[in-house]
């Protein structure tokens, strides 16, 4: 398996066999020998410096029904909430005092806000912090809207495709969503000019070794400038409610991947990995990935935008998340910096 991960290494791609077969041949031994290579390549492209990205998870209502949410439209036991321009403009505040230069604008899809309101939030936040990148999580949408935020001033735009395969997609989503809708947007992103963030959930129900694998691939011809991945986390109040967890090595082993397949990649140490293992993000970090993002919502909505069970952060204020980020990373070397962090192409 090791000259796998060597041919990983050496030309960036593996086919769709070689990486089944790695996938379900990972063990601690190998993931030590990933790690190291995956985590060379974080060093030389970025330092031991860790880029952040302030979460604003500005409205929890969502208009979709997808089965492992715990805010489905169909959760009828989540309290909903949402954000008002001056709330969402505190949030910045505060956050730019803590030194970020990334917020991250999240949400259900929710159609409360139009794309007056949308473009009205993004125009706010650019003439107030210039100097700030903004990311926009906020579902699918038409490319007529993708493009009155680009023009706006947002900078880039998380959607995660789930899962590449079709059949696998139809297993965790209502009839209303495809897989090919899904992709167009991702497309669509990229053809306006945002840089673009997709990803999956390792082991969400139904999930195969073969699926990880076409995710992979799709990813490499995607070739977003940001991969967000983690752990499949159950929350009880979903379809998916007694489903088991998905696999916290796993999810470590397919970041060594990442990081070796596309070396300049943003990628996250996500809170569902901080959620499953209470040192996942600094495992994250030592297994290839180089941004975390701190929440930055205000505490009393923080329970509320509840994905899945037990997520970490919940009663913290946002200067909490970032300190206690900051001497989390201090702990293994690595360090914040107050900075964009936008992608750079390799020249
Ligand atoms: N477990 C882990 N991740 C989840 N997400 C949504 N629900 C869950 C869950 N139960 C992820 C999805 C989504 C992102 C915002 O959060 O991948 O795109
Ligand atoms: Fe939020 Fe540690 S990052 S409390």
């Amino acid at each position: 398996m090791k000259e796998l991960i060597n041919k990983l290494e050496a030309t960036g791609m593996l086919g769709k066999d070689e990486f089944t077969l790695l996938l379900s041949n990972f063990t601690p031994e190998l993931s030590e020998y990933l790690f190291q290579k995956a985590r060379n390549v974080s060093i030389k492209y970025f330092g031991n410096r860790i880029y952040t990205r302030g979460l604003i998870e500005f409205t929890n209502y969502c208009r979709n029904n997808c089965y492992y949410c715990g805010i489905r439209a169909g959760n009828s036991k989540a309290e909903r909430y949402r954000l008002s321009l001056e709330e969402i403009l505190e949030c910045c505040e505060s956050g730019y005092e803590l030194g970020f230069r990334t917020f991250v604008l999240q949400g259900g899809e929710d159609n409360y806000y139009t794309d007056v309101d949308i473009v009205e939030i993004i125009s706010n936040i650019k003439n107030l912090y210039p100097d700030c990148a903004l990311t926009l999580s906020i579902g699918e949408k038409s490319e007529e809207s993708y493009r009155a935020y680009f023009n706006a001033g947002a900078d880039r735009y998380l959607l995660r495709h789930e899962t590449a395969n079709q059949e696998h997609y139809s297993k965790l989503h209502p009839k209303s969503l495809s897989l090919k809708t899904r992709m167009e947007c991702l497309w669509t992103l990229k053809k306006i000019g945002y840089q673009v963030g997709a990803g999956f959930m390792v082991g969400s129900p139904f999930q195969s070794f073969e699926n990880i694998a076409e995710d992979l691939l799709f990813l490499k011809e995607l070739s977003p400038e940001m991969i967000g991945i983690g752990p499949f986390l159950p929350h009880h109040d979903t379809p998916f409610g007694d489903r088991s967890k998905g696999s916290y090595e796993l999810t470590l082993f397919i970041i060594g991947l990442l990081r070796l397949m596309i070396p300049n990649a943003m990628l996250p140490a996500t809170t569902a990995l901080g959620t499953i293992n209470p040192k996942g993000r600094e495992a994250g970090i030592l297994a290839g990935a180089n941004v975390v993002m701190p929440n930055l919502s205000p505490i009393r909505v923080r329970k509320k935008y509840e994905l899945y069970d037990d997520k970490i952060c919940t009663g913290e204020e946002a200067a909490e998340c970032r300190f206690c980020l900051q001497n989390r990373m201090k702990s293994i070397g690595y360090e914040l910096v107050v900075d964009r962090g936008d992608f750079k192409p390799i020249i």
